[in-house]
């Protein structure tokens, strides 16, 4: 989603908001641009990448600037769409993240009142309306603005001569770096790690105004303060470490983010939730709520709890869940977002909290929207995830997840500490696959050449079948497919043949019979099935026509090692195919809007 950047001190802000924009690709973007405060606000922006506008744009000197990284919503991406947008005299200049929602009305009140619009963005609103009520106090005048304004939005507003950033959030990320005599903005924290690691996160109806020296918020026009918080994430982990791309890095960086997230709950002398109680308060039922790749976390989240605690528990797209006309008011939401910053899955967790049920955050970033809508938020220790498509932090979520359950009030204590004991060993048998990647490279060879796939599984491991499905397509653009084995017959069938792979995950669980009668149906309409197994699977053998192995585990564990073996498949073919692996089109990172 649309990244923005700002600059104010000493040095050059040009070279420094070009390199912040760079740290910020991996959000998604198709146009980029930036504002300084040289002779004048001077603007280059284009459809380009940042690399490409950084080699383009004249040189503007100037201390003071802007940038951007835009997502098209209003408007196909263009250089006249591209942001930073400027008023009509070219004075003020705003980068924006987000939807304003009134923008038709308030655009055609500003052209009968005279002001000029160029491009087919919401955004242009923003600098005309602060225009408008401009008198020399930019401060003001934004407030002035941001007060006609419905919808999401973080901006920046530059202006000729001010030697000040007028900042604002609502519903969209913001943060603020401190630095020695300079300060930067971002909407994530890569963006200014390399400069520095202290920083301010926004909150929802903040205003601030930034200087060299200093920073001041206030809110309804009373000032406030907000605490300055460390990042734990170093620079090295934001980069790539010599690997070819993003994901690589962080699929091999599993094992260390499995054994993170467990050595740091292990020091909770509590357990994190304990799920257990939840019918001692009178709750009945649980919920697990997010968006794609985190909402597979939630399903896999389901059969956990189902598993090991005998509780209802669910699992919710939110963006659905939001538009439900009862919520049952004696619900735990458990929210599952990466970023904590995923507009529909905010929208269902504020929904919760109004109906005055508990909700409980799972996130990998600190300090992040999630955090703050929940009761309470369990960290995910996966580091800064950079590729778009999710590897890391699925994983961790499911650590979160497991944990939570495992050290709940289970009845069956000598399964929960046989549990403990094969968690604890999960890092090893990751390291395991990650050593032994030939057999998945010959067979992303393989699947390179087909346009069509179907994934299936059963049980804990269904939803692995939808997030190996999910991988494959957004970073291979082959068209594919996760199903519930059992309901492939009850339609898919007709989609099966030569030119129809099938990925089987396959768990030596209650599922394992039905799965390879399963099989056998799809070998008998001539899809090539490629099955994934563990260790000892003999007869699979003869059924399929090709096996990746596995080692053993628990079949509680078994969605770790299948979506690893599944994640390095994508990662492959899609190298294999000459794809942008860590920038898929049409994507974004953290998708900040409805
Ligand atoms: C896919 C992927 C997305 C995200 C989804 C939710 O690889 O990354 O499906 O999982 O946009 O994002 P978060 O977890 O940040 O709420």
């Amino acid at each position: 989603m649309c990244g923005i950047v700002g600059y104010i001190g000493s040095k050059q802000a040009q070279p420094i908001l070009i390199s912040c924009l760079e740290k910020l690709e991996y959000r998604g973007y198709d146009s980029c641009g930036v504002a300084i405060d040289s002779d004048g606000i001077e603007v280059y922006k284009d459809a380009v990448r940042v690399k490409a506008l950084g080699e383009a744009s004249p040189r503007f000197k100037g201390t003071t600037g802007i940038g951007h990284t835009r997502w098209a919503t209003h408007g196909p991406p263009s250089q006249i769409n591209a942001h930073p947008h400027l008023d009509c005299n070219g004075n003020i200049a705003v980068v924006h993240n987000g939807i304003i929602s009134n923008s038709p009305e308030l655009k055609a009140r500003l052209i009968k009142e005279g002001h000029t619009f160029i491009s087919e963005t919401d955004t242009e609103v923003i600098p005309h309306l602060i225009e408008r009520y401009y008198k020399g106090d930019l401060k003001k005048a934004t407030e002035a603005a941001l007060s006609e304004i419905d919808g999401s939005y973080a901006i920046i507003v530059l202006a000729k001569d001010k030697h000040e950033l007028i900042v604002a959030r609502k519903d969209s990320p913001l943060i603020i770096g401190i630095g020695d005599r300079e300060n930067f903005i971002a909407s994530d924290v890569p963006a200014i790690l390399d400069h520095t690691d202290r920083v301010i996160y926004l909150e929802d109806g903040d205003l601030g105004v930034v200087t060299s020296s200093g920073v001041s918020i206030s809110r309804n026009g009373s000032g406030i303060k907000r605490a300055e918080q460390k990042i734990l994430w170093s620079v090295e982990e934001a980069q790539k470490a010599g690997y070819e791309h993003f994901m690589l890095k962080e699929i091999h960086e599993q094992p260390k983010v499995i054994r993170n997230t467990l050595a740091e709950y292990s020091r909770e002398t509590e357990p994190v939730l304990d799920l257990g109680k939840i019918r001692d308060t009178g709750r009945e039922s649980i919920i697990m709520l997010a968006s794609g790749t985190s909402y597979h976390a939630g399903m896999v989240g389901k059969y956990i709890v189902r598993e090991l605690l005998k509780l209802p528990a669910r699992a919710e797209i939110a963006s659905e869940f939001s538009y439900y006309t009862s919520v049952l008011p004696r619900t735990v939401a458990i929210a599952i977002t990466q970023s904590g910053e995923t507009a529909d899955t905010l929208k269902a967790m504020k929904k919760l909290r109004e109906a005055d049920c508990r909700v409980i955050a799972i996130t990998n970033v600190v300090g992040s929207t999630a955090s703050r809508i929940a009761n309470k938020t369990i960290y995910t220790r996966a580091g800064p995830e950079i590729s778009v498509a999710s590897t890391k932090a699925f994983t961790a979520q499911l650590m979160a997840l497991y944990w939570m359950a495992m050290t709940s009030s289970i009845t069956d204590t000598r399964r929960q500490s046989a549990l403990l004991t094969e968690l604890r060993q999960l890092p090893g048998k990751v390291q395991q696959i990650l050593d032994d990647e030939t057999g998945i490279t010959e067979l992303a060879k393989y699947m390179s050449k087909y346009e069509h796939a179907f994934f299936i599984g059963r049980g804990i491991n269904y939803p692995i079948a939808l997030e190996g499905a999910l991988k494959l397509k957004e970073i291979s653009y082959i068209h594919a497919e996760g199903y519930a084995a059992g309901e492939l017959k009850h339609g898919p069938f007709a989609l099966l043949g030569e030119q129809s792979p099938v990925i089987a995950v396959v768990a030596r669980d209650n599922t394992y019979e039905a799965m390879l009668t399963n099989i056998k149906e799809v070998k008998a309409r001539k899809s090539p099935v490629i099955a994934i197994v563990e260790q000892g699977d003999e007869d699979i053998d003869k059924l399929v026509d090709s096996v990746i192995t596995l080692p053993k585990v628990d079949t509680l564990f078994s969605p770790v090692l299948n979506i690893v073996a599944l994640q390095l498949l994508a990662y492959y073919t899609a190298k294999e195919r000459g794809c942008p692996i860590d920038y898929p089109r049409n994507l974004a990172k953290s998708v900040t809007v409805e």
